[in-house]
């Protein structure tokens, strides 16, 4: 939800800016701008669209070496040229940029800037204009940019100029995401070290309630009541080419092949040298003092913790519950006595996750976060971490933490089964070997997923995906890939429900992808199959080697049955992948979407 950059230093910043922009473009990019100083003087662009919209407005012959920079997901007031960040106070004196939500805006609007003529109509002019209304009480730039601070509720990360200290970008931030990344002359700001990876790879973290002074020689971190914090750097272990789409022409189809690369590392990464699966015997305690495991997710995650469930009660023998992130904290269960909190992320910024986590501690729950991002909110805020290990994913379709997010949950149950006594002969190990290299053939077979979609998924206004049992959980996902990047209304179905209201959609022509890739329910989906086609729908089955039938359409490799959603939503990844380009939408950057969503 909205990116932020900042630099200072002796280089050309709106270069700097622009291109950390472009980075973080999946955080929102409905509009974007830049803030740039110049002899004390502040130079705004912003435009609506991408940043490349934006890079075609910025005066390229404008010299600064100070500016911030914003992509915007809109919260407060459409997307606009005028809703656009920078915002900048009445007098021009104070610009800046922020990511979340003042959820208190409208009362300090109240309260204290009754005299003030808003310009946009965003939650964001608020606190500008509230820093230059304490200033022109009298404080100076950072005793009313902490009093303002302590006014706001919500969310932010915020980057602030003063023309009147051009020399400094002042920041702070409370539950978004925020880092200042050093340089030898210089130094920078971003939502997310992948931004500003092209001048630097050393970046300190921030925490919640911290106001940070950058200047381009020094980094003064303080808290809320001015008292000076000390915090060592760290080095962004990110690969510049792991950011890049290299000869892609998308990051989601660079995302489906490193699939099988990925689920390879999470197989070692999570190997002893005796090649036994392990994880920390703290996590494996807590998993097995817990009566119940409650899993926490958004979207694609909340799709990966419905597999997990399977994984987990097969193996290690423990109920799990598994709940969308935004509804478990308004609608809280009956927990059970002794609970472990799994939240599933693959940003490990999701706010309506944040929220429960936050919630739950409070009641003194233990939490587990499975996450790709070292060093997250999520990761930071729960007892434990679990990591994905898959590289950036920018794609805002989520595809390769999904299988990751699934081999990682697999792995706990495996070992938690283990420790518990529940030894059985599934050697895990060799098992996701196999899926990886079923991966590999799946990705290799993408001219006939090509071929699929053009033949059923080209001019469709729906579809609908069916299986039952593991493939249900599997074309819910199915069904989300596909609306969320084609925009072709699509719904994941159990295949014996259908019959009882759904069914009556089904039209002369209506794709239906049915998956059958498991052998107790093999007969039973293929009945189902049976039952729409009789009312006109265009069947196209996917099934697993072994359980093929002559109507199969695609048959994937055989793998453990478990563990076959890590093989069989490749095809569906790839059949949304197609579809969207075949209808000409931006596969990367879905409309109204962004990857990570730090809004509740
Ligand atoms: C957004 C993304 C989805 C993602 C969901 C949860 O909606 O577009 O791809 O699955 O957030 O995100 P998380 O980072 O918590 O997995």
């Amino acid at each position: 939800m909205c990116g932020i950059v900042g630099y200072i230093g002796n280089q050309d910043a709106k270069e700097i800016l622009l291109k950390g922009l472009d980075k973080l473009e999946y955080r929102g990019y409905d509009s974007a701008g830049i803030a740039v100083i110049n002899g004390g003087q502040v130079h705004i662009f912003k435009e609506k669209g991408r940043i490349a919209d934006l890079r075609a407005i910025v005066d390229t012959d404008l010299a600064t070496n100070t500016g911030i920079g914003h992509t915007r997901w809109a919260t407060h007031g459409v997307p606009s040229k005028l809703n656009a960040h920078p915002h900048q106070s009445t007098s021009g004196r104070f610009t800046l940029v922020h990511n979340g939500v003042i959820e208190n805006y409208d009362l300090l609007k109240r309260e204290y800037l009754q005299e003030v003529s808003f310009k946009s109509e965003t939650d964001t002019e608020v606190i500008v204009q509230l820093i230059e209304l304490f200033v022109n009480d009298g404080l100076s730039t950072d005793e009313a940019f902490r009093k303002t601070l302590k006014l706001l509720k919500g969310s932010y990360a915020i980057a602030l100029l003063d023309t009147e200290s051009g020399e400094t970008i002042y920041v702070a931030k409370n539950k978004s995401p925020l880092l200042v990344g050093l340089g030898d002359g210089f130094n920078v700001v971003a939502s997310d070290a992948m931004a500003m990876l092209q001048v630097t790879n050393q970046y300190v973290e921030l925490m919640d309630k911290e106001i940070v002074i950058v200047t381009k020689d020094e980094v003064t971190i303080e808290n809320l009541d001015g008292e000076v914090i000390s915090r060592a750097p760290y080095t962004a272990e990110l690969d510049a080419s792991d950011i890049e789409k290299g000869t892609y022409p998308y990051y989601m189809l660079k995302e489906i092949d490193e699939q099988p690369l990925v689920l390879r590392r999470i197989i070692q990464t999570y190997q002893d040298h005796q090649g036994k699966l392990v994880i920390d015997d703290e996590i494996i305690d807590a998993v097995k003092a817990a009566d119940r495991l409650y899993i926490i997710a958004a979207g694609t995650s909340y799709h990966a913790g419905l597999l997990g469930k399977q994984f987990i009660e097969s193996m290690a023998k423990v109920p799990v519950e598994v709940h969308i992130a935004s509804e478990f904290g308004y609608n809280m269960p009956l927990l059970s006595e002794r609970p472990l909190f799994i939240f599933i992320s693959q940003s490990g910024e999701t706010a309506d996750s944040r929220s429960v986590l936050v919630r739950v501690k409070e009641m003194g729950y233990k939490t587990l976060t499975i996450t790709n991002v070292p060093g997250s909110t999520l990761s930071r805020e729960a007892d434990f971490t679990l990591l994905l290990h898959a590289g950036p994913e920018i794609a805002v379709a989520s595809t390769k933490a999904y299988t990751a997010q699934m081999a990682v949950l697999a792995i706990l149950g495996q070992v938690a089964a283990k420790k518990s006594g529940l030894d059985s002969d599934f050697d895990l190990v060799h098992e996701l070997g196999i899926v990886a290299n079923a991966m590999e053939v799946l990705c290799d077979s993408k001219e006939e997923f090509e071929k699929i979609a053009r033949e059923y998924l080209l001019t469709t206004r729906n579809a609908f995906f069916i299986g039952r049992g593991i493939d249900y959980y599997v074309g819910q996902e199915g069904a989300l890939k596909l609306k969320e990047i084609s925009y072709i209304q699509a719904e994941g179905f159990a295949g014996g429900e259908l019959k009882h209201g759904t069914i009556a959609l089904i039209e002369e022509g209506t794709p239906i992808i049915a998956l059958a890739t498991q052998e107790h329910v093999n007969l039973s989906i293929r009945g189902n199959v049976k039952e729409v086609v009789a009312r006109g729908a265009n069947p196209c089955i996917i099934s697993r080697k072994g359980l093929d039938m002559k109507e199969d359409r695609f048959v994937i490799p055989e793998v453990h049955e478990l563990l076959t959603p890590l093989i069989s939503v490749v095809p569906l990844q790839l059949l949304a992948y197609y579809a969207a380009l075949q209808r000409g939408c931006d596969v990367d950057k879905p409309r109204n979407l962004a990857k990570s969503v730090t809004v509740e």
